[in-house]
């Protein structure tokens, strides 16, 4: 049976583009049905997208109000069985966190633990890796809990930063990577090919790309001689 998935956007939308246009491409092998797009924003985006597709718009407050129904509310009259946050900017209330443990997904544009966390979202981020100087930023899936882009990282994606770059150049990269990455975690996940969070899981439950993207070989002369390319020697 395919999950029920709830997409909880604040912005654009282009991260839920991809997910549905992939879901699309794998037609009957896809893992889930995004059922649902609820946002804090009127005006975001990600509403329109989703009832471009058909899919039910909605969107939520993030006050507690007795007349308005919660993000919980809304879940569960849904029946959701898996939340993805792809640009939702707010927390996630703890009573939906504890109902949602292990759940609950989010994208973010960096290689988390690095340039997360409150205040850093959009080109803040981008700003942030080039201010540091690092080499290498990335994209990460993460499990979602009550702190800012702190939960269990469940996938990451490198992105090399060149000396050109600026946020902007950077962060057209980023998302490039993100709309690859983020729907094939997201249905691996659907799917119940992979699984998180469960303090059962076995350690292969945990989505691991390493061997994907190594350049270099874990055999040490080729490994030897990949630095010694890189490095002109
Ligand atoms: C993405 O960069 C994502 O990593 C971050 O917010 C941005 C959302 O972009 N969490 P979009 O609304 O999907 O275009």
């Amino acid at each position: 049976m395919r999950s029920r998935i709830a997409v909880l956007a604040s912005g654009g939308g282009s991260n839920l583009q991809a997910i549905l246009d992939h879901f699309d491409r794998l037609g009957e092998r896809r893992g889930g049905d995004v059922v649902l797009v609820a946002s804090d924003r009127s005006n975001a985006g990600a509403l329109e997208r989703a009832s471009r597709r058909g899919v039910m718009a909605t969107v939520h407050s993030t006050a507690k109000r007795a007349d308005t129904p919660g993000l919980g509310d809304i879940l569960e009259q849904h029946a959701i069985d898996l939340v993805v946050l792809a640009g939702y900017l707010k927390l996630i209330p703890p009573e939906v966190v504890a109902r949602y443990a292990g759940r609950i997904l989010n994208v973010h544009p960096s290689l988390l633990p690095a340039f997360g966390g409150p205040g850093m979202y959009g080109q803040r981020v981008h700003h942030a890796v080039i201010d540091a100087g690092v080499r290498v930023s990335g994209v990460t899936v993460h499990s979602v809990d009550e702190v800012y882009d702190h939960g269990q990282i469940i996938a990451q994606w490198p992105v090399p930063v060149f000396p050109s770059d600026d946020a902007g150049t950077l962060a057209a990269r980023v998302l490039r990577v993100e709309h690859l990455f983020f729907p094939r975690v997201v249905d691996a996940i659907a799917s119940g090919r992979t699984i998180f969070n469960t303090p059962a899981a076995p350690a292969h439950a945990i989505i691991d790309a390493r061997p994907a993207f190594t350049l270099l070989s874990h055999e040490d002369s080729r490994l030897a001689e990949n630095i010694e390319l890189a490095l002109g020697c």
